[in-house]
């Protein structure tokens, strides 16, 4: 296919990893960890460096057209999510990074099996894969959490506030371990997971494209709003805090006592705009300006105190879910099930990023034998995570399938990759020709 497209060979591919999220969800842009594992599903680049400055791209997926522009010249339009501006995300974060105006330009052939706007991260695959094919062409080199970073935050140019999660666990995975990613600095620790359980990520079949719609930014805001309320409740300097984490870390006091400090100060009441701009003493034109994301300046209401509950108990259970993985303990996949299951019910109940299709997912997946099941991902769609005994795995795969996508209003495009075992993946790499 790169051969009739572009009339040549290529001169190289790389390829980035999807991943899934076993527990730690909506935290890491809150400064928290996370516990994620590349799948093996990528983002695979065939590339060929061209003398001329302009960079073309083309799909092996007729559903997304080919793009071609000037390497000088890159312009990414947060309005509408397409394809090929991810590609751009990685590719300008790389020019900027090291400061070059002038790029040569490429010829990329981009093939995926990740199922797109299913919490699988896909779009990060791509960033990070565009990242790497542009600083091998370069020549240049760059650590695996240099390139996490720099992808991180170029991602960002699509609109969305993501955290550093899913570009970190694409450049730092390592086949046969989970990884606990730890922000600020940024390093990734080896997590291993229990022998005789498999996870099975099942899609729910409901697409949701984060950059498509709000909803993400707005619990980023919330999250915002919500350390600074924290901190100038407990008398900090609020203005520069933006994350939860800061506002425990400046506090020195443990995520259980964050949880008795979010009920004194926060009510379970929403708030409104004017009501936050009362707490911090500012006004509506500074909450918009200085501290709300474009596409968040008009939302009605903020729920702060079950926002900043579900970050302190969330980031409470992934440092438990990695200590029972260490202990291994006899009844480890059970232990390690609960707070799956609880993960799922904060983000159900106080995160509000599930849906029902993921709850009804998650309890057919737990009345067949999953010992513990939950969103992945950022949720209101896309898969679900299930920990499973592995004598149990051949029968829960026969009845979930059953019970969930045989029915016929579902759709079911990606229904290959809708329900499978997986096991934790290598990252990011670039194959040369021999
Ligand atoms: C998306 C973001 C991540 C993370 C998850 C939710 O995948 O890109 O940074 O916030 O959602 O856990």
């Amino acid at each position: 296919m790169f051969n009739s497209k572009f009339g040549s060979i290529p001169k190289f591919y790389v390829r980035a990893p999807g991943r899934v999220n076993i527990i730690g969800e909506h935290i890491d842009y809150c400064g928290y960890s996370v516990l994620p594992m590349a799948v093996e599903q990528d983002m695979l680049i065939a590339v060929e460096p061209v003398k001329t400055q302009t960079l073309q791209l083309a799909n092996t997926n007729p559903l997304y057209p080919d793009f071609s522009t000037s390497s000088n010249n890159i312009q990414i339009d947060k309005t509408k999510p397409l394809w090929h501006n991810y590609f751009l995300c990685g590719f300008k974060g790389i020019q900027e990074h090291f400061g070059l105006s002038n790029l040569t330009g490429m010829n990329c052939l981009v093939d995926g099996n990740i199922p797109p706007s299913s919490g699988l991260s896909s779009s990060s695959a791509l960033v990070c894969c565009a990242g790497l094919v542009t600083l091998t062409v370069l020549g240049m080199n760059l650590s695996k959490v240099e390139l996490a970073e720099i992808c991180a935050k170029s991602e960002r140019y699509i609109g969305t506030e993501g955290g550093g999660m899913d570009q970190s666990i694409s450049f730092l995975a390592e086949e046969g371990t989970a990884k606990l990613i730890e922000f600020s600095p940024l390093r990734a620790t080896d997590v291993k997971l229990p022998s005789g359980a498999v996870f099975v990520i099942a899609n729910s079949c409901v697409e949701m494209n984060k950059a498509a719609t709000s909803h993400f930014n707005i619990r980023v805001m919330e999250c915002r709003l919500a350390a600074k309320l924290l901190a100038k409740y407990r008398g900090l300097q609020w203005g520069k805090v933006l994350r939860l984490e800061e506002v425990q870390s400046k506090l020195g006091v443990s995520l259980e006592e964050m949880l008795w400090i979010t009920e004194d100060a926060l009510h379970p009441e929403p708030y409104s705009p004017e009501e936050v701009c009362r707490c911090l003493g500012i006004s509506l034109q500074e909450l918009r300006t200085q501290i709300l994301s474009p596409n968040t300046q008009d939302v009605p209401i903020f729920k702060l105190y079950q926002r900043a509950k579900h970050v302190y108990s969330e980031a409470a259970r992934v440092l438990q879910f990695k200590k029972i993985c260490e202990e291994a303990p006899d009844d480890t996949v059970q232990l390690l099930g609960e707070l799956m299951n609880q993960s799922h019910a904060s983000c159900r109940d106080m995160y509000e990023c599930s849906c029902p299709e993921l709850d009804q997912l998650v309890d057919i997946c737990r009345k067949f034998g999953a010992q513990g099941s939950r969103l992945t991902g950022a949720g209101w769609g896309g898969c679900t995570v299930s920990l499973v005994p592995a004598d149990k795995l051949t029968s829960f795969l026969a009845n979930v399938h059953q019970a969930y996508y045989q029915r016929s209003d579902r759709n079911l495009t990606f229904e290959k990759q809708s329900l499978f075992a997986t096991k934790p993946g290598g990252g990011a790499l670039v194959f040369l020709e021999a």
